[in-house]
């Protein structure tokens, strides 16, 4: 345990309220969080405290101007009983990217990987063993400096807490071609994992959901015409023998499982092409049977399958995936890797040794 972390332990546990056969996603909360402040211009020693609420003022910044970003990562059960932290430090350069676009203060490396380490050793039990469910964890930064102007805050809360989750989607999915809203338009917020996007996205979402779909494909904010990202996941298909997927702009987010499955593809031999995707491409594609699969990548979703496509209000149907597609074969290559039942040759898995 990293010795520079004070633990103050919950009198009891809420572990054996949780059904771990049937876990919605974010709805339990493990028993303890990491919180640490910064004012004064510095970050200061984060504490592991038990989980449970904050007092906060009405007036604080994040609430009304909005600064306010979080990390969404895993935590997995290996087969030797240790646990493994999923890229860490990619996650850790990702906040601090997010952090610097809305103008908050970095973390301090040595202070996220400290925290998020003790936290997970002193909430170990809640890291799930069934294949498929994992331990989610949310890093959260939000400005707390109590004041009406429009500034900059001085004063920040950093807050991790983890959440055992089981499949994210149960089926695959039914996606919407975006044609009016706009998720994100270059030199925005849209690189950045900042509240505003989520929010920003849930009225587009729910009438998608009023229509029959279960996400909306978001397309680039100037034309209507090129791909962007597919609900709160990256996008990727399988088009001419080729896993494309769109090139990162600054309104798209730089996902780790997006990197993550580019880097894998890489190593099954399959030719990747991180280029611009047009709705023209998909349609040629799918008149010429070229285009085999298309799935969803995050941290929460791993990879979704896509079933549906709906351009230009027409449903375009994918092949159904199978135990030879691409998405399923480096899907279970990058669970494997998360168990320690394959070599992690990349270095992806931050080891918390259970003794
Ligand atoms: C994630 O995949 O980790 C996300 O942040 C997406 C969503 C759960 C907000």
């Amino acid at each position: 345990m990293a010795a520079s972390i004070p633990v103050k332990k919950a009198s009891s546990s809420r572990i054996s309220q949780i059904d771990f056969n049937n876990l919605e996603f974010g709805k339990h909360i493990a028993d303890h969080m990491s919180i640490a402040d910064y004012n004064k211009a510095k970050w200061h020693t984060p504490q592991i405290i038990p989980y449970g609420d904050l007092s906060m003022s009405p007036a604080m910044l994040s609430l009304h101007y909005g600064q306010a970003i979080f990390e969404g990562m895993k935590a997995y059960k290996m087969n030797d009983g240790n646990l493994s932290i999923f890229r860490i430090h990619k996650h850790h350069e990702r906040l601090n990217k997010s952090l610097s676009r809305m103008c908050m203060p970095e973390i301090p490396h040595d202070l996220f990987i400290d925290a998020l380490s003790t936290l997970l050793e002193t909430d170990r039990a809640w890291v799930p063993q069934k294949d498929g469910s994992s331990l989610y964890i949310r890093p959260l930064v939000f400005a707390s400096e109590a004041r009406l102007g429009v500034k900059v805050s001085d004063e920040y809360k950093f807050i991790i807490m983890t959440s055992p989750v089981g499949p994210y989607y149960s089926k695959p999915l039914r996606v919407k071609v975006e044609e009016h809203y706009v998720r994100a338009a270059e030199g925005g917020t849209g690189v950045a994992k900042c509240a505003g996007n989520y929010g920003g996205a849930f009225l587009p979402t729910q009438q998608a959901r009023e229509q029959g779909f279960d996400q909306v494909l978001w397309t680039d904010a100037r034309d209507h015409q090129y791909i962007d990202e597919a609900g709160t996941m990256n996008i990727m298909f399988v088009l001419d023998g080729k896993l494309v997927t769109p090139q990162l702009t600054s309104a798209i987010l730089d996902g780790v499982t997006r990197d993550s499955i580019i880097t894998l593809a890489n190593d099954l031999g399959l030719p990747v092409d991180e280029r611009r995707v047009s709705l023209t491409d998909l349609i040629d594609g799918f008149n010429k049977g070229t285009l085999t699969e298309a799935f969803g990548t995050g941290t929460a979703a791993i990879v979704a399958p896509i079933a549906v496509i709906h351009i230009h209000g027409k449903d375009y149907t994918l092949p159904k995936v199978g135990a030879t597609s691409f998405q399923q074969r480096v899907k279970q290559k990058l669970h494997n890797i998360r168990i320690g039942a394959e070599p992690d040759v990349h270095q992806w898995n931050h080891i918390i040794k259970i003794k």
